[in-house]
């Protein structure tokens, strides 16, 4: 009877089985020969004699023969207490020596893993990542389906969809000049399913976006998109929130809920981050009220001319290497540095100068006790370094929580600069304001909220979305804020005038929520066919370059710069 590998126990002992599988490694005793089979299901001992003999590792094999029980048992192993007596072998492929052995723990670069990504996919990790993805995917689908979501799937071929990357485009044969965007999400066509009364959507969506990558972003991903019409930001959270349970719960992971939610500044302003991780117990304090009188004139002048002063406590305090490693982190992140103070029982060390009574008052206002830490920084902006800082003190520290803390990011503003000083959209052009914020558009549209809401898990974004734009007055009046121009989205701002519904939604990153739940630290480690930090698929060897005919069709002339 054909069986797994992995499922072979003592009670099939005296059955004759067949099993299918790879040759995990040959041990030759003399006379008795030993073979670890390997199928998607675990590993099983066969032992036998010459007709062993011949088989290497990664040669797939058949193997008939009868279980018995195992005279040395291996406790390591689900099947260790049996193993299987040859009776006959079936070689039914050979294999040349694998790069790298299938084995948990290797010694190869990635690059080499990722050449030889077929081979190291058969490594029990990896196959239980892809296999969790898998159970992660069902339990989604399932628990959408059941609140009564269809899955729908938009176009692949399409216009530019502005989430702030850049597109990847397709150039057109039959329109020479003319080229089709690879969505970077189906934003704009999930609102128009809207508007065609479908009223709850989802689809596991790719998308694709040109932008640096780093651990957890690749160029193309995967999102679990959604939107409901007739919502409020209550209830896209409710359901996402559902969503994440059932998703987690493949894990064996326990959610609870609600989440908790914390507004956009709350969130800078004491943790340092618009993603804070939760799991660190360390707060930021503003200490800008105690930064006169105390002697430090720089401290003073950053003070007048607007800035904060930021303090951060570091229970059990830090070495002086670490504390340089930390002002070394700050400048390299574009900082000036950080200051630092050290109760050391009589006196107070450190580099941030002033009277003693007011470096004495800081310490106090840190809560600092003999041998914490107080680190400080002074000018404007400085949360974000802040928050760097916040989080290596606290790796330096082991201070990091084994936990699984969520939250929602709220009161977003709808708009922020970019590095030149033009207004663009926080999220996207669709958000929609709060209500009683319109009025500010015009005014100081800077200071207007949005109805927006971002899911965070241990400091990484793992969606966002919000309620949407659904009058087209609206939607041009910020269009026109953010100087784009309205005929690019004519087909939009049309449909927003043809009945369309309130709506909203959101979009999870579902290779960095399969990542989290894993528990990998990059979501290439749960995506089987992955591109490396530069854009490359090492297998393949794309982006590569193509036949000149082929271009010479498109009408497509190469520049080399
Ligand atoms: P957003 O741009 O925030 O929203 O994307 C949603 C989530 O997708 C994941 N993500 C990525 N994952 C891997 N690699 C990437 N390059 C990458 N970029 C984003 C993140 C992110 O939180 N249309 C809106 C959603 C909406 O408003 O409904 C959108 O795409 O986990």
């Amino acid at each position: 009877m054909r069986r797994n590998c992995g499922s072979l126990r003592l009670e099939d002992s005296g059955s004759v089985v067949l099993v299918k599988g790879w040759v995990q490694r040959v041990r030759d005793l003399g006379g008795l020969i030993f073979a670890d089979i390997r199928d998607r299901s675990g590993i099983v001992q066969v032992v036998g004699g010459k007709e062993l003999k011949d088989l290497r590792p990664e040669w797939v094999v058949e193997i008939r023969g009868k279980v018995r029980e195992r005279e040395s048992r291996n406790p390591e192993i689900p099947t260790g207490d049996v193993e299987i007596e040859v009776e006959e072998v079936k070689i039914l492929n050979s294999s040349k020596t694998p790069p790298f052995h299938i084995l948990d723990e290797i010694d190869v670069s990635e690059d080499v893993r990722l050449k030889y990504r077929y081979i190291d996919l058969r490594r029990p990790s990896m196959q239980k990542n892809l296999i969790l993805r898998h159970r992660m995917a069902m339990a989604a689908r399932k628990y959408l389906d059941s609140l009564g979501f269809l899955e729908i799937e938009t176009p692949v071929l399409t216009k530019s969809t502005p989430e702030g990357a850049r597109d990847f485009l397709v150039p057109s044969r039959n329109y020479p000049g003319r080229f089709y965007a690879l969505p970077q999400s189906p934003q704009l066509f999930k609102q128009l399913l809207m508007i065609s009364g479908f009223e709850r959507y989802f689809q596991l969506a790719r998308c694709f976006r040109d932008e640096d990558l780093r651990a957890d972003r690749q160029p193309e991903f995967t999102q679990i998109d959604m939107e409901m019409s007739f919502v409020n930001e209550d209830e896209v959270i409710s359901v996402t929130e559902g969503l994440l349970k059932e998703m987690f719960r493949e894990a064996g992971i326990d959610v609870s809920l609600p989440f908790i939610r914390i507004s956009y500044r709350e969130a800078l302003e004491e943790y340092g981050s618009d993603r804070p991780d939760l799991r660190i117990p360390y707060k930021i304090k503003n200490l800008t009220s105690m930064a006169k009188g105390g002697g430090n004139r720089i401290v003073e002048s950053v003070v007048e001319a607007g800035g904060k002063l930021l303090g951060l406590k570091i229970p059990g305090g830090l070495s002086r290497k670490e504390v340089d490693g930390l002002d070394e982190l700050v400048k390299s992140a574009g900082g000036k540095g950080i200051f630092w103070l050290k109760p050391d029982g009589e006196s107070i060390r450190g580099n941030l100068r002033g009277d003693e009574n007011w470096q004495q008052r800081l310490c106090e206002s840190l809560g600092l006790e003999k041998g914490d830490t107080g680190i400080f920084m002074a000018g404007s902006g400085m949360e974000e370094l802040m928050g760097l800082v916040r989080q290596e003190a606290a790796r330096l520290k082991g201070a990091v929580e084994e936990d699984f803390k969520f939250l929602w990011v709220v009161d977003f503003p709808l708009f922020e600069l970019d590095a030149e000083g033009n207004i663009t959209s926080n999220h996207h052009p669709f958000t929609s304001p709060r209500e009683e914020d319109i009025a500010l558009l015009d005014r100081e549209p800077l200071k207007v909220l949005a109805r927006a809401y971002d899911v965070v898990l241990n400091g990484v974004e793992l969606g966002g979305g919000s309620i949407r734009i659904h009058r087209a007055d609206l939607q041009k009046k910020i269009l026109k804020i953010l100087g784009v121009e309205k005929e690019r989205f004519a087909f939009l701002l049309e449909a927003l005038e043809l009945g369309a519904p309130p709506h909203g939604g959101i979009a999870l990153g579902f290779d960095r929520i399969v990542m989290m739940a894993a528990g990998v630290s990059s979501i290439r480690d749960v995506i089987a066919f992955p591109k490396t930090t530069s854009a490359l698929c090492l297998l393949t060897g794309a982006p590569s370059e193509v036949d000149p005919e082929q271009l010479k069709e498109l009408k497509i002339k190469v520049i080399s710069s």
